[in-house]
Order: structure tokens, then C-alpha cells, then sequence
């Protein structure tokens, strides 16, 4: 909790990681957001689909400060982000990890130097032996033994995902953010990425939030999905909700994907909701 003139949240759920309440975003005269609410809950999978343009990056932007509501709030950990400076605001980013659209690694560096690179510029006491010992033995829990010395554009594509995410992982997130993760990937690297944001998910207690245009990943991949089209949530559920449930929108965006969940399944070793988990809600559309 904050101190000082944060808001109090009123009725956030415990379960919430991120509650992201009625918010609204202009750029101009232009609403971008109109009024969006989610419960990202934690150590849940949280994937957010919809159309080009919906507003999707933007909300990601929002989550992580880089811009502010013009009205409505996020509260992290029950902290309402929304009037926090730029020194406090970046405490509340440090719970964040991004992994970003095709893994954005430093082509100049090695495969160590990328994974090293947040622990050098954010602990800064950290000694070089340290660093090294985290660094080696996350690349190994990433199945990346012995890749340290190579340059990114000697891995695949599947293997710079993992090194983002271990670059990810230093600074031990408790939310990672996957900007969509397995576009530009083979059908087969794609399964391998959604095993792995469900084995970092289960392993390390992270919740996770995906923006994805792949329907088929997402049905392996998500406990919640939240529609968006032109800047509001029309649906959210379970895969199986979303497919199949009231919302005829929903049935409608996920028909034309031609995908279904029940012919893609799960991935392997999918776990449902932690901890005896949060009962799955239904918000019809609005
Ligand atoms: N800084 C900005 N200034 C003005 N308009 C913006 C700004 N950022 C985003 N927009 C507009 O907001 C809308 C939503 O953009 P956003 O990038 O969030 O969509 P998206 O859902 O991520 O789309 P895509 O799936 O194509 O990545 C677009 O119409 C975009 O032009
Ligand atoms: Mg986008």
C-alpha cells in the first residue's frame, strides 16, 4: 500500500492483481479508451484480443505509466497508479516485465550481456560474480545452456523469445507483460512460447498479461480472455465462455478466426486457477 495521498481502493477483490477500473483514454478529441474494467487476477493468464486499433497497446501503456487515464484509475497491488510521480511510478514498474514483440535484444551484445543488461543498470550493486550465477542459471532453467557467447542473430526465433523472457525474469517481475508473443513464429515455435508463458507462469507465480492476435494461443494459454473492440471490453471469460457463451460478438470475432478451443486444447501441463482459484465471472457485453 501507498502512503500519502493515494486513494483508497474501495472494493478491489484480493485475488486482483490489477483492476483496471472505468478508465478512459484520449489522445486530442480522439477516445481511444471508453471505459474499460478488467480484473487481471493472480497468477492468471490474462489474454487480451481484439481487433487493429482497438486499443490494446495503449491499455498496455497505461499499465505500466508510461501514460496516464484521463479519468478512471489502475490499482496495482491495490495502489492506484494513476497520481504517482515519476520516482514512485517507477517502484511500481520495477513489478513489471515486458516481453516485447519479436524480443527486442540488443544486436550489438551477446546472449549474456543482453540477459545482464537490467541487472547492471538497476543493481547496480550487484557484483559481477553474482550477476553471472543469476544470469547462467536462468539461461539453463530456459533450456539456453551454452548459448551465452552467441550473438542474437545466430539463435532462432524461438530461442531469442527465451532470451527475452530470461532478460525479462532478472529483475524477478511479478507481472509479465507479452506483447504478442508468437507473432512472425512457425505453428511450432508458437506451442513451444505458450508452454513456456504457462511453465514461467506456474514456476515463478507470475501473473500474466498477453496481448495476442493469435486465437489459437490463446485458447491454450488463457484462464481469462478480454475482448476489445474499439476501445471497450465486450467480452470476457474463459476461452469456452468467449466461444460459446452469450455474447454473440465474442462467438462472432472468434468464428472468423476460424479456431476453435475445443479442436486446439490446452497446452501441456496447463494448471487452472491457483490456489483453489478465483471462480471463473462472466461480464456480458456492454
Ligand atoms: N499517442 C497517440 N496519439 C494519437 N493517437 C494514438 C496514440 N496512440 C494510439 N493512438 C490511436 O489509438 C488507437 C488504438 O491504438 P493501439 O495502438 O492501442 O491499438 P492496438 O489495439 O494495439 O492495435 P494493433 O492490434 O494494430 O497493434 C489507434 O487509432 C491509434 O491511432
Ligand atoms: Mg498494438
Amino acid at each position: 500500500m501507498s502512503a500519502g495521498a493515494a486513494r483508497q481502493a474501495p472494493r478491489i477483490p484480493p485475488e486482483d492483481h490489477v483492476f483496471v477500473d472505468d478508465v478512459k483514454k484520449s489522445f486530442g478529441t480522439t477516445q481511444v479508451l471508453k471505459g474499460v474494467t478488467m480484473h487481471l487476477r493472480r497468477k492468471e493468464t490474462a489474454v487480451i484480443i481484439g481487433g487493429s486499433g482497438a486499443g490494446k497497446t495503449t491499455l498496455l501503456r497505461l499499465l505500466i505509466g508510461l501514460e496516464k487515464p484521463t479519468s478512471g484509475h489502475i490499482w496495482v497491488d491495490g495502489e492506484d497508479i494513476g497520481p504517482l510521480g515519476e520516482r514512485p511510478m517507477n517502484r511500481v514498474r520495477q513489478k513489471f516485465g515486458m516481453v516485447f514483440q519479436y524480443a527486442a535484444l540488443l544486436d550489438s551484445l551477446n546472449i549474456f550481456d543482453n540477459v545482464a543488461f537490467p541487472l547492471r543498470e538497476h543493481r547496480k550493486h550487484m557484483s559481477e560474480k553474482d550477476i553471472r550465477d543469476k544470469v547462467v542459471s536462468m539461461l539453463n532453467l530456459l533450456g539456453l545452456e551454452n548459448k551465452e557467447k552467441r550473438m542474437p542473430s545466430e539463435l532462432s526465433g524461438g530461442q531469442r523469445k527465451r532470451v527475452g523472457l530470461a532478460r525479462a525474469l532478472m529483475l524477478e517481475p511479478k507481472i509479465l507483460i507479452y506483447d504478442e508473443p508468437t507473432s512472425g513464429l512457425d505453428p511450432q515455435t508458437s506451442r513451444m512460447v505458450d508452454d513456456l508463458i504457462e511453465e514461467t507462469r506456474d514456476r515463478f507465480g507470475v501473473t500474466s498479461v498477453v496481448i495476442s492476435h493469435d486465437m489459437a494461443s490463446t485458447f491454450r494459454i488463457a484462464h481469462q480472455a478480454f475482448l476489445v473492440i474499439q476501445g471497450q471490453v465486450v467480452a470476457s471469460g474463459t476461452p469456452d465462455e468467449l466461444a460459446y457463451g452469450e455474447s454473440e460478438i465474442a462467438r462472432e470475432f472468434i468464428a472468423a478466426s476460424g479456431v476453435a478451443p475445443d479442436r486446439v486444447g490446452r497446452v501441456e501441463n496447463f494448471k487452472q486457477a491457483p490456489e483453489g482459484g478465483a471462480a471463473v465471472r462472466y461480464h456480458p457485453s456492454s
